[in-house]
């Protein structure tokens, strides 16, 4: 490995591509907890926190390789759909590499941090009246008729950026493999991404086992959960998807086959929680560790704590959830779950008897 770089680059022997344009992305902390592990059951619970990249999300990872590679290419102009957090990291890289990004988002279900940050970062935001799954579909056709290089996860190389969540993980544990990892599923990328890192290190013997991978999903949109519980070859689109974790409202994971493979072949599962077990785990992420996520990323924690109920994870695993992005990036949800700031006059003692209520 390389030691002169962090992060991504770290691992560059394990990349597709070099290393063109880069923002210090990954590198992100492990933090081993202690409360939130009594909470959820476990005796060893660790969060890997990708909020901690710099657009605050692990899809730093992905378009670091993902724009790097158009670069090589000679491409000028990239594009994706996104329920967010793809299309911030998207066009953060393409203002770093000066050149065209275009997004297209669903309208109207997209968390407020996220839309900023694509804006701002100058991409060309499209909202299209439909889900993400249409929004993805249109993308791909966009792709073919104009000269628009896709970064959705469809495309290899976003997955060999984002594999590097994995190595980090067994480097932070000093090279001791967790008994599972569990992850939030969207379109199904960060898991294959992970597996997929992992696989490569133990068939070239740095590691001797692939953790468990475990895939936690929205009750509202649930096509991986739903085939993996009924041991289905393929997955069934979910036509409506809702939830109040955006990120990961999509029906159609397009990377479907991949996490299937991912949660099989290393004896995982996958489970799905509603939205009330997500924010309750939210909350307990940001209050007994002091961690601030999004709703999609406390999906996992939620998942695990199901599972321990279930006795279907062991009390004495060594668990790491990954937590995939910021709480910052939804403003409107925290106002939305949490109880309102206190507005008063500037008057001391009014204060003092609130500070005493
Ligand atoms: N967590 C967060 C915060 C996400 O933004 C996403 C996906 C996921 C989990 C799921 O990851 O798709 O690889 O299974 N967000 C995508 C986006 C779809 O457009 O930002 P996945």
């Amino acid at each position: 490995l390389d030691r002169s770089e962090e992060g991504v680059w770290r691992y560059k022997e394990f990349m597709p591509c070099n290393k063109e344009v880069s923002v210090a992305e990954g590198n992100t902390p492990l933090y081993e907890t202690d409360q939130l592990a009594d909470w959820v059951g476990v005796k060893s619970l660790y969060i890997k926190n990708e909020g901690s990249n710099p657009t605050g999300s692990f899809k730093d990872r992905g378009m670091t390789a993902g724009v790097s590679k158009a670069i090589e290419l000679g491409l000028k102009n990239v594009g994706c759909a996104s329920t967010g957090n793809t299309s911030a990291a998207l066009s953060i890289f393409a203002a770093k590499a000066d050149i065209n990004s275009v997004v297209l988002l669903p309208a109207g279900k997209v968390a407020m941090g996220k839309v900023a940050q694509a804006i701002m970062h100058g991409a060309k935001v499209i909202s299209i009246k439909d889900n993400f799954d249409k929004a993805l579909e249109l993308i791909q056709e966009v792709s073919e008729r104009e000269n628009v290089y896709l970064l959705n996860s469809i495309n290899p190389v976003r997955l060999e950026g984002q594999k590097t969540i994995g190595y980090e993980i067994i480097e932070q544990l000093n090279w001791n493999v967790p008994d599972s990892i569990f992850l939030p599923v969207g379109n199904a990328g960060n898991i294959s991404a992970i597996f997929k890192g992992l696989r490569e290190w133990r068939n070239l013997g740095l590691i001797d086992k692939i953790p468990k991978m475990v895939g936690i999903q929205s009750e509202g949109s649930k096509p991986f959960v739903d085939a993996i519980k009924n041991e289905k070859e393929t997955i069934e689109q979910e036509m409506n998807p809702e939830t109040l974790a955006t990120a990961i409202r999509i029906g159609k994971p397009v990377n479907g086959p991949k996490a299937l493979e991912a949660a099989r072949e290393t004896n995982g599962t996958a489970e799905s929680v509603s939205d009330e077990e997500i924010v309750e785990a939210q909350k307990k992420l940001a209050r007994l560790e002091g961690i601030g996520v999004e709703p999609a990323s406390a999906s996992s924690v939620a998942g695990l704590k199901k599972l321990v109920e279930k006795g279907k994870i062991g009390k004495e695993e060594e668990i790491v959830c990954v937590t995939t992005g910021h709480l910052l990036k939804d403003p409107e949800e925290v106002a939305d779950v949490c109880k309102k700031p206190i507005e008063v006059e500037p008057n001391l003692d009014k204060i003092i008897d609130l500070i005493n209520d």
